[in-house]
């Protein structure tokens, strides 16, 4: 899944996607390139790496015409070789998505006597272009995508012609209508603040952009009108401020997460009730930190409506022939709403007909588009790699799903719940100290986080979160489950974060800590229970104290003190918690 843009209009093109790219980077960042045209040339510039590596490149590059690309490798080592555009005579192409019959369509061209540059799998649709080219360039685009199978959106450009050909087919592709000048991108926020309106193409479509004409075109290539919808994009502040890094600022965003989610979720509370009305069973799914909110939401519907409810990452959901009944509820939980796994998880329990829910930080995506109810997350824009505020907001969501389905008195407090637990936060995320822990954290061969029900979800979140930006290894596990296997990994060189919110559950806890130290293991204790620290065992030096707060909604709090440990962890390793490595903010492939 990578990102990528357009510009065809009276300004300097490069300036364009350049900016664009930019905006675009949480999609990937493994490599950046643009192509532009001009003077009856294509002039390419690429480069292995994050996009401001293009900056010096662009230089003195005046173009009315480009296209560009940030790249997550998945066919093709990060290199300046494997990075888009790809090229094929006269034609340039950058691509999001995955050719699956790539090797196929290689190797009839390779017999033909093309020769390839690159290990990857959008190499084929240059190709392709090329060899169909004979003077229009959308019709050489549409009889390559009858060839494609896959998921794509592609933009191709031609030297000698003013214009732009996209397609998409699985991946997302948007067009922006300026005044004489048009743009194309994988996403919104590519085109913030550079035009008023947009439309989101459809699966199988084609376009057509000149500074002047958007034309449009559907799978059979008759030419279509598609709706114009609002850029919301424009007012939308994607800056850094004074901090940092973006993943500290959003962590510092979580208070608000929650509450805007509540003040948003009360438009949708109607709707939700009535279509509940013959639900009797929920699955909830979603991939990594989604799929760990839908281990809490689950926990919710069990405990205040009695419902069955069942979770399945979106990713084992979708192969596993799932039993689904009319009854039935599938909460699909996505922040970006693109992720394959949960977009397509998504439309096979509609196939199968059950009420799709929602749950997403994206109010213009793929998953808003298929579902029956959307329940808004109202974190604001995350730009981190790492989730952190959409993830409370969605447990935020989760729970005021449950409270209101519930009714009763959970229902009636469930706003006030809600404020109350964020101006818990805000003071957890202030007064926090994780640095001793940090670094403890930084220099062991093993981070292990541990917890039982509701904090052994957060457990699975925690160790995520650290090794996702720190790379320390290690593993989430529910605490009772520690003398069952993974006390053989604790020893002096490994760090055991036990997660104890639940008063009840404490002293189970308590022995898992001992069976800890007692093997010379560090234990952090991060608790609101009472009393708990003088049960310790006196080995246990690093306790994390945060508020009391309601049983179900401590998760919140402790969430935070995770993501801020973290964050931490990665700075002291000098690692880039925005961007990790290998990894891109929207899985958009499988
Ligand atoms: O956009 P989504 O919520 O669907 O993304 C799902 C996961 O890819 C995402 O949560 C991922 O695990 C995060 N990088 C974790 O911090």
């Amino acid at each position: 899944m990578c990102g990528i843009t357009g510009y065809i209009g009276g300004k300097n093109a490069a300036k364009e996607i350049y900016e664009g790219l930019r905006r675009l980077e949480y999609r990937g960042y493994d490599s950046a390139g643009a192509a532009f045209t001009g003077g009856g040339k294509l002039t390419v510039i690429k480069r292995e790496g994050k996009v401001e590596k293009l900056l010096p490149l662009l230089g003195e590059t005046v173009s009315h015409v480009g296209i560009g690309h940030t790249r997550w490798a998945t066919h093709g080592a990060p290199s300046d070789i494997n990075a888009h555009p790809h090229v094929a005579g006269d034609i340039a192409v950058v691509h999001n998505g995955i050719i699956e019959n790539y090797a196929k369509l290689k190797a009839g061209l390779v017999e033909s006597g093309v020769k390839f540059l690159s290990d990857t799998d959008s190499e084929v649709i240059a190709h392709l272009i090329n060899k169909y080219y004979s003077g229009d360039l959308l019709a050489a685009l549409q009889k390559t995508a009858g060839l494609l199978e896959g998921s794509y959106a592609i933009m191709a450009i031609c030297a000698g012609e003013d214009r732009i050909a996209v397609t998409c087919k699985k991946s997302p592709l948007i067009i922006g209508y300026g005044n004489g000048e048009n743009y194309c991108a994988s996403d919104e926020p590519a085109l913030a603040g550079k035009c008023d309106e947009i439309t989101v193409l459809e699966d199988g479509d084609f376009a057509e952009l000149t500074s002047t004409s958007v034309n449009v075109y559907n799978g059979d290539f008759r030419r279509i009108m598609r709706g114009r919808e609002p850029n919301l994009a424009v007012s939308v502040d994607l800056t850094m401020g004074d901090y940092p890094h973006y993943m500290l600022k959003e962590i510092l965003e979580v208070p608000q997460s929650v509450v805007r989610t509540g003040t948003a979720f009360a438009s949708v509370e109607e709707k939700l009730k009535d279509a509940f009305k013959d639900v009797d069973r929920v699955i909830l799914t979603g991939c990594g930190t989604a799929y760990h909110a839908a281990l809490v939401g689950k926990r919710y519907f069990e405990s205040f409506l009695k419902m069955p409810a069942e979770t399945e990452t979106a990713g084992e959901f979708r192969y596993k022939n799932p039993v689904i009944g009319g009854r039935t509820a599938v909460l699909a939980i996505s922040q970006s709403g693109e992720t394959a796994d949960t977009v397509e998880a998504a439309r096979l329990a509609r196939e199968r007909g059950a009420l799709v829910i929602a749950v997403t930080n994206s109010h213009r995506s793929q998953l808003v588009r298929l579902a029956d109810v959307v329940v808004p997350v109202a974190a604001g824009p995350e730009i981190c790699v790492a989730a952190t505020k959409s993830y409370t907001g969605q447990i935020a969501a989760l729970y005021l799903c449950a409270a209101t389905l519930a009714g009763g008195e959970l229902n009636e407090g469930k706003y006030r719940a809600l404020s109350h637990v964020a101006a818990l936060a805000e003071k957890v995320i202030k007064n926090s100290d994780v640095s001793t822990v940090a670094n403890m954290c930084s220099r062991s061969r093993g981070t292990y986080f541990l917890g039982r029900d509701l904090d052994y979800a957060l457990a699975l979140e925690g160790s995520l979160k650290l090794k996702e930006v720190s790379y320390v290894p290690g593993e989430g596990y529910p605490a009772g489950e520690l003398k069952h296997g993974p006390l053989a990994l604790i020893y002096n060189r490994t760090v055991a974060v036990f997660i104890i919110t639940d008063k009840e559950l404490a002293v189970k806890c308590e022995n898992a800590v001992e069976q800890v130290v007692t093997r010379g293991g560090k234990a952090v204790v991060i608790t609101n229970v009472d009393g708990i620290v003088s049960k310790l065992p006196k080995k246990v030096k690093h306790v994390i104290r945060i508020p009391k707060a309601d049983k179900y909604l401590s998760v919140i709090l402790a969430a935070a003190v995770v993501q801020l440990l973290a964050y931490r962890t990665a700075t002291v390793l000098n690692r880039d918690p925005d961007k990790p490595r290998n990894l891109a903010k929207s899985v958009t492939v499988e």
